[in-house]
């Protein structure tokens, strides 16, 4: 008998090209033992204390500095609060700053799980077009005529599932109207150090001298989503109100073991090596997929993403991807079927491939199967 340890199994029989989690033989569990051994022989239980609010200060001081780094922009920890990843950062943001039945924007289309925490509490969930260029401003004025949004959840970079950047313009557009309208920017940056092609626009973490911008950050693409470990970047005064809310009176910052042992990895230098390391890796697993779809699934369209984990996929209307998606399942492949991401159910000849998942030996199996089912519908 086998208990479950993981949140999905994928049959070894099937190349589940729309798993969008990255691959255990990618962690760094030498590097992480490492930083755990370190930390444990430094004689100090105070990690396994409850946590400071706001998150361990030696962790946030470390954290700075990294992102300093690799966002190459001024960070102070101050301006840092310490989550369990972004899912859990979402919730709390949702807890503090709405109530049931406010009205907050998402994209059209968007990371398909935020959706469920947003409706977890109640709010009124309204979808805001997108275009080759990121969110559609038009749109956003559009609706802000209607509506009056508690805030605006965006994937402004490497997007899932589009992987689509959205452009300096439309960021400094959107800002001046977060200021006008009184709502606030969630900008999930995930895939913000995950460039594989140029240098990516300034993130959102770099407007946190302006009240209305948290931008939200995490550990699970970058090193380990079972870390649970993140962080949320704003103006001090919306860390003030986090850092008072009943969960962090109660239980204390969000994971002080963990960032104990991931401080060490910061420290030593060793997470920029694996992110340079991951890079490599995910630039050629992209470059692979690219040409094996253009050499094999002539009838699509797509644009290449630059960063991130995921291609978008656009087939002619009168194919429905939902009915390909079962098909697949005798072709031993999968996918996810856009109609996934879609508030609205829309993109239903759209299908999200992830090419960080497998190597590159799998890739070009499951785009082999994919193109085989194709042939036979
Ligand atoms: C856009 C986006 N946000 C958030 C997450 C989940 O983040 P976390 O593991 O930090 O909760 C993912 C994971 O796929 C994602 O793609």
């Amino acid at each position: 008998m086998t208990l479950p340890i993981t949140q999905s199994q994928i049959s070894p029989d099937i190349i589940d090209l729309g798993a969008g989690e990255p691959n255990p033989s990618v962690f760094p569990l030498e590097m992480i033992r490492r930083a755990a051994e370190e930390r444990f022989a430094q004689g100090d239980a105070s990690f396994l204390q409850y946590g400071a609010e706001q998150g361990d200060g030696y962790f946030r001081l470390a954290l700075a500095q990294f992102l300093t780094r690799g966002y190459g922009l001024p960070i102070n920890p101050e301006n840092i609060f310490v989550t369990a990843g972004i899912s859990s950062a979402l919730d709390l943001l949702c807890t503090v700053f709405t109530q049931a039945g406010d009205t907050i924007f998402v994209e059209e289309t968007t990371y398909f799980v935020a959706p469920k925490i947003f409706a977890d509490h109640r709010l009124n969930i309204v979808p805001i077009a997108m275009d080759e260029n990121g969110l559609l401003i038009e749109s956003l004025e559009e609706n802000l005529k209607r509506f009056k949004p508690k805030f605006l959840y965006t994937i402004p970079i490497h997007h899932n599932p589009t992987g689509i950047t959205l452009t300096e313009t439309r960021r400094t557009r959107m800002i001046e109207l977060s200021q006008q309208f009184d709502f606030l920017i969630l900008a999930d940056e995930v895939y913000q150090l995950l460039s594989y092609t140029d240098n990516p626009p300034k993130p959102f973490a770099a407007y946190t001298n302006i009240e209305n911008i948290i931008s939200l950050g995490s550990f699970s693409k970058i090193l380990a989503p079972g870390l649970r470990l993140g962080w949320i970047q704003a103006h001090s005064q919306k860390i003030k109100r986090l850092v008072t809310s009943g969960l962090l009176d109660s239980g204390g910052g969000m994971n002080p073991f963990t960032s104990a042992i991931i401080r060490g990895v910061i420290e030593s230098g060793d997470l920029e090596k694996h992110i340079h390391d991951l890079i490599e890796i995910y630039r050629s697993r992209l470059q692979k997929m690219d040409s094996l779809l253009r050499q094999h699934l002539p009838n699509i369209t797509y644009t290449i993403p630059r960063g991130g984990y995921f291609f978008w996929l656009r087939f002619p209307e009168h194919i429905n991807a939902i009915e390909l998606r079962k098909q697949a399942q005798s072709f031993q492949v999968d996918f996810r079927q856009g109609t996934l991401f879609s508030s609205r159910g829309e993109s239903q000849n759209y299908i999200r491939l992830c090419f960080a998942h497998y190597d590159e030996e799998h890739i070009e199996q499951g785009i082999l199967r994919l193109k085989e089912c194709l042939l036979n519908k």
